[in-house]
């Protein structure tokens, strides 16, 4: 197939685009590479620096299906420019959405997220519960959703609700919860725990790559929608706890937090439709700590996602 991927060169983006390409699509990659260029060249792709915002038909040309990944994205981020980010997150969509129309894309895969629901104590969160976005990234997400819905009578959107993904990828983020506690116990020997009770949603790397994958081309099987991506709900604390059974030397510290964001997702209806998850945080806890000890994890300032941004003063 012929794939769009918008933040290619993303923390998902650069695992998920060399996967692509090793299974054959050809793969062009849109992205301002804000956070640098993770992409080695090949045959089958082609790297353009380009703003979402400035998108034109040239760059829907004999495309198949969009990946959009390409968002400010997550609550910190958005907060340091929320105008920024409406026009990214939602303007810059909805101009995307509509020259893939333009350009008869068959299928369109929004990476959305499980942070959509807030605050919800109910046992299972599927995709039927009430969204109460509580951060201007949540809401940019969950505006985006309706946009991309609104196109689905010209072609397949999914909105994928992702929850927050953990493990080694050549553009690090180690401003996610899982990579930031083992990455501070690897560093400093204590893991900062603020509140730790909240229950959150995770999922490894390369699982939501291959939740992505396991969408293409299934168009005519899939209803469009809204799917959930999350395989383990666990505590903050108790990922702290995983993370120090593999490196006893590390101490915990909880201190006060003032996040309540707390809620459980279910991912039934893609478990219904055949995706299986194959990896889970202990594994990328694991692969942290092998990457680190070999010297090739990457840790420079763009791995802290709102430092390096601040830094660069975009706009
Ligand atoms: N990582 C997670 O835990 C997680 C969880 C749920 C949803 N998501 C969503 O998945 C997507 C990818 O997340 P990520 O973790 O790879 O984030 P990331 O910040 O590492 O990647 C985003 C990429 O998009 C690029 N980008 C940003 N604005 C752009 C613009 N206007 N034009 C072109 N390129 C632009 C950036 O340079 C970056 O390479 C985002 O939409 C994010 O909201 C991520």
């Amino acid at each position: 197939m012929k794939i769009l991927v918008t933040g290619g060169n993303g923390y998902k983006g650069s695992v998920l685009v060399p996967k692509l390409l090793d299974k054959g699509h050809y793969v062009r990659s849109i992205d301002t590479n804000w956070f640098g260029d993770y992409l080695k060249s090949h045959k089958n792709l082609d790297k353009i620096v380009c703003d979402i915002r400035n998108l034109n038909k040239s760059h829907l040309e004999n495309i198949d299906c969009v990946i959009h990944l390409a968002n400010i994205a997550n609550d910190p981020l958005v907060d340091l420019n929320p105008q920024l980010s409406w026009e990214v997150n939602v303007l810059g969509s909805q101009l995307l959405a509509q020259l893939s129309v333009e350009a008869e894309v068959k299928q369109f895969l929004f990476a959305s997220s499980g942070s959509v629901y807030g605050v919800s104590d109910r046992p299972k969160v599927n995709e039927e519960t009430p969204l109460i976005p509580i951060s201007a990234y949540n809401k940019t997400k969950m505006v985006a959703e309706r946009v991309f819905l609104s196109y689905q009578d010209k072609m397949h959107i999914a909105c994928i609700r992702p929850a927050t993904v953990c493990g080694v990828s050549p553009r690090m983020r180690l401003d996610v919860a899982v990579n930031i506690l083992t990455y501070s116990a690897l560093e400093k020997g204590t893991i900062t725990v603020f509140g730790g009770d909240q229950i959150r949603p995770n999922i490894h790397i390369d699982d939501i790559c291959r939740v992505y994958e396991f969408f293409l081309g299934k168009e005519n099987q899939i209803k469009s929608g809204f799917f959930n991506a999350g395989f383990e709900n666990i505590s903050i604390l108790d990922i702290a706890k995983k993370v120090v059974s593999k490196l006893p030397h590390c101490k915990i510290n909880i201190l006060e937090s003032n996040d309540p964001r707390s809620y459980r997702q279910c991912s039934e209806k893609l478990l219904k439709y055949g995706f299986k998850p194959e990896k889970n945080v202990d594994s990328a806890i694991s692969e942290i700590i092998e990457t680190y000890r070999a010297g090739n994890l990457n840790k420079n300032n763009t791995c802290f996602s709102v430092k390096h941004l601040k830094s660069q003063n975009i706009s």
